[in-house]
């Protein structure tokens, strides 16, 4: 029995989904070849942040493609101009069915077009005989680990580099020893486990970078469900990397980790408001508040946030206001302050932490 999947503007077709894993949601199709509805978001966010760059032309690679949903979004939802060619690539040879399968279904012809190229490498192969490109998304099932090396080998100056982690039990610290093997640095469960794992997982990519003196700046970046995203673009320059180099440290007892900013604030504003007037995906509330409440956080430019339950819990604090209430009182007397995607009961202040459970308190 064959499944069709709707996203964004395309259809998938696949034999009929099984569930192989519930609790993250990881889905394999008959044939074997992934694809993972709840991951949609993390490829509407690509969509919108490729049309919120000022950069044309791109040489796009998809070395981790599957069924070639992302590629297919991105050669139906992209803008016009914004790909030069890209790359669709994966080592199963029924993900290259499928790849093929899908791309014929949306009707885009993929024999003899100058756009679109398919292969069926390893993907560390397929990056290094390759000539370069403008933006690589690296999308595996558990860690980026074993492509990172050879995807910033290949990143083009101003290149953006797209990553997605799903080992975050290792990140959050669930497993530290699997930490510090796999992204050299110590992690703590805690309240914002989230945003340090994300922090030491920039500080990874960055060192693999600095190695090719590049230096790979945090863009945009987030952390959901069982996932962690960033997007980091490529400046080039010794002096650069020395600077990212300067900005790792211990935050929290946890690191060292990234301790720069996560967000161009700016390029935020932009694909928020791209994404409410875009008829795909205005209408879609988790998505839109989602690059809201990111969009909002990142004007302010801390390490790390704060946790009113925890906040509570640790000075005894019996009754807890309404977050939108503190948040305008701290804005009235001269802090930011904002929600942030990390957690339902955080927010982002740069109000230090003693004035803050002070106010609390006197509540
Ligand atoms: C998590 S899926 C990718 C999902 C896809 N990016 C998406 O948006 O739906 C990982 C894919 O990587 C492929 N893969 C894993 N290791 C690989 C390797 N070393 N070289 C090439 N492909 C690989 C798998 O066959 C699988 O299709």
């Amino acid at each position: 029995m064959e499944t069709i999947a709707n996203e964004g503007l395309i259809r998938l077709k696949m034999p009929t989904a099984e569930k192989i894993s519930k609790g993250m949601g990881v889905f394999y199709n008959s044939m074997g070849v992934f694809y993972n509805p709840a991951m949609s978001l993390n490829r509407d966010i690509s969509i919108l942040l490729l049309n919120s760059i000022n950069k044309n032309n791109l040489q796009i690679a998809d070395p981790l493609a599957a069924t070639g949903v992302r590629s297919i979004r991105f050669l139906k939802e992209l803008n016009k101009d914004k790909i030069k060619k890209i790359h669709i690539n994966d080592h199963s040879q029924d993900a290259i069915k499928s790849i093929r399968k899908n791309l014929m279904l949306n009707k885009i012809r993929y024999k003899d077009n100058p756009k679109i190229t398919i292969s069926n490498e390893d993907a560390n192969l397929f990056l290094l005989k390759s000539t370069g490109f403008d933006y690589i998304d690296i999308d595996p099932f558990g860690s980026p680990n074993f492509l990172l090396n050879n995807a910033i080998i290949r990143l083009a100056r101003n290149g953006i580099l797209a990553v997605t982690a799903t080992d975050t039990s290792a990140l959050c610290g669930t497993f530290p020893k699997a930490c510090i093997r796999k992204y050299w640095a110590v992690p703590k469960k805690d309240a914002i486990m989230h945003e340090t794992g994300l922090r030491i997982l920039v500080r990874k990519i960055q060192l693999i970078a600095a190695q090719y003196d590049k230096a790979l700046i945090p863009v945009f970046s987030y952390s959901k469900e069982h996932y962690m995203r960033v997007f980091l673009k490529n400046e080039k320059g010794k002096n650069k990397v020395d600077d990212t180099l300067k900005q790792h440290g211990k935050f929290n007892d946890a690191g060292p980790m990234w301790l720069g900013d996560l967000w161009d604030d700016q390029l935020c504003n932009r694909i928020f408001n791209n994404a409410i007037k875009n008829k795909i995906f205005k209408n879609n509330k988790n998505l839109i508040n989602f690059l809201k409440t990111i969009k909002e956080e990142s004007k302010i430019k801390t390490v790390g946030f704060y946790d009113l339950h925890d906040i509570c819990e640790r000075n005894s604090i019996k009754k807890l206001q309404k977050k939108e209430i503190l948040m305008n009182k701290l804005k009235k007397i001269g802090y930011q302050a904002s929600e942030t995607h990390f957690k339902g009961e955080g927010i982002r202040s740069n109000m230090p932490y003693l004035k803050l459970a002070n106010l609390l308190k006197k509540e």
